[in-house]
C-alpha cells in the first residue's frame, strides 16, 4: 500500500513538472517570435514636415496627419482591405525604421535614388517635384553656381542634402549644414542665419506663398524628384501597392486629389 502510494505521488510530481516545463518552454517560445505589425493593420512611417503631402492639421482642435500622401495610402489600403496607421518621424530615421520593421511602408515624397534602391524596394512612382532655391525676397539666388559664399540648409537626409553637396565639391564656398524638420530651415532663412534652402518646388510654394519674405527659383539644370513609395525588400505588398497607384492614376482619382491639395 504504502509503495504503490509513494508510485502515484512520484508519477504525479513526474506528470506535474513536465506540464510545467511544456509551459515554460511554449512561452519563451511565444515570446521570442513576437510579431512586427499585425496583419490586419498597415503602418505607414512619415515625415509630417511636408505640406501639402503631409503635414499635421491642427485646425480642427485636433492634431492629425494629412495631405496628398496620406489620401493615397488611405486609397491603398483600403484597396487591399486594411487599416491605415500613420507614425511620424525624422525623414532621416525613415527607412531604418522600414528596415526594422517598425513599418510596414514609407510613404514622404520620398525620391527612388540608386542608392536607396540598395536597401529598400520602391513602387511605381506617382508624383514629380523639382528643387528649387528658397531665400530672402531680393536675394535672386536662380542656381547652385550663386550659392558660393552661402550658408544653405537643406533637409537631412534628403536628395536635396546629396544635390547641393556634390554641387559644393565643384562650387566653391559653398557651406551646407542639414537640419530634421523642413520648418527649420524656414527659421534659418527667415532668421538670416543661413541665406538660402534648397526645398521641391510643390512645398516650397507654400512656405512662400505664405511669408512674404520669402521668394523662390527653380534650379533648371539640376533635380528631377519622382515620388515613389519605399518597402522592404522582401514585402509582399509590392505588386499590389503597384496595381493600387495605376488603378488611382487610371480612374482619374489621382488628378482629383492633386487638385484638393495643389488647387488649379
Ligand atoms: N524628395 C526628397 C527625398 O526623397 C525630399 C523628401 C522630403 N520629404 C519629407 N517628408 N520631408 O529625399
Amino acid at each position: 500500500m504504502r509503495k504503490s502510494k509513494s508510485w502515484v505521488t512520484k508519477a504525479l510530481i513526474f506528470a506535474l513538472t513536465a506540464i510545467i516545463m511544456a509551459g515554460c518552454s511554449g512561452k519563451q517560445e511565444s515570446g521570442q517570435a513576437e510579431a512586427p505589425t499585425k496583419s490586419t493593420k498597415l503602418v505607414m512611417a512619415t515625415s509630417a514636415d511636408y505640406p501639402p503631402y503631409e503635414f499635421h492639421d491642427t485646425s480642427g482642435g485636433k492634431d492629425e496627419i494629412v495631405g496628398l500622401d496620406v489620401d493615397i495610402a488611405k486609397y491603398i489600403a483600403k484597396e487591399l482591405g486594411l487599416e491605415l496607421e500613420i507614425k511620424d518621424m525624422d525623414f532621416n530615421g525613415l527607412l531604418p525604421a522600414l528596415q526594422a520593421n517598425r513599418a510596414d511602408f514609407v510613404m514622404a515624397g520620398m525620391t527612388p535614388t540608386e542608392e536607396r534602391k540598395k536597401s529598400v524596394a520602391f513602387t511605381e512612382t506617382y508624383y514629380e517635384a523639382k528643387n528649387t532655391i528658397v531665400a530672402k525676397t531680393g536675394s535672386h539666388l536662380m542656381k547652385m553656381e550663386d550659392l558660393s559664399g552661402k550658408k544653405v540648409v537643406v533637409q537631412l537626409g534628403s536628395t536635396q542634402q546629396s544635390a547641393v553637396q556634390e554641387a559644393a565639391q565643384t562650387i566653391k564656398g559653398i557651406e551646407v549644414t542639414p537640419l530634421n524638420k523642413i520648418g527649420d530651415l524656414i527659421q534659418e532663412l527667415k532668421s538670416g542665419r543661413a541665406q538660402a534652402a534648397i526645398i521641391e518646388d510643390t512645398v516650397a510654394r507654400g512656405y512662400v506663398e505664405s511669408s512674404q519674405d520669402l521668394e523662390m527659383n527653380p534650379i533648371s539644370d539640376n533635380g528631377e524628384n519622382a515620388y515613389a513609395i519605399a518597402l522592404p525588400t522582401d514585402s509582399s505588398h509590392v505588386e499590389k501597392f503597384n496595381q493600387a497607384i495605376k488603378k488611382l492614376k487610371e480612374s482619374g482619382e489621382l488628378d482629383k486629389l492633386a487638385k484638393k491639395w495643389f488647387g488649379k
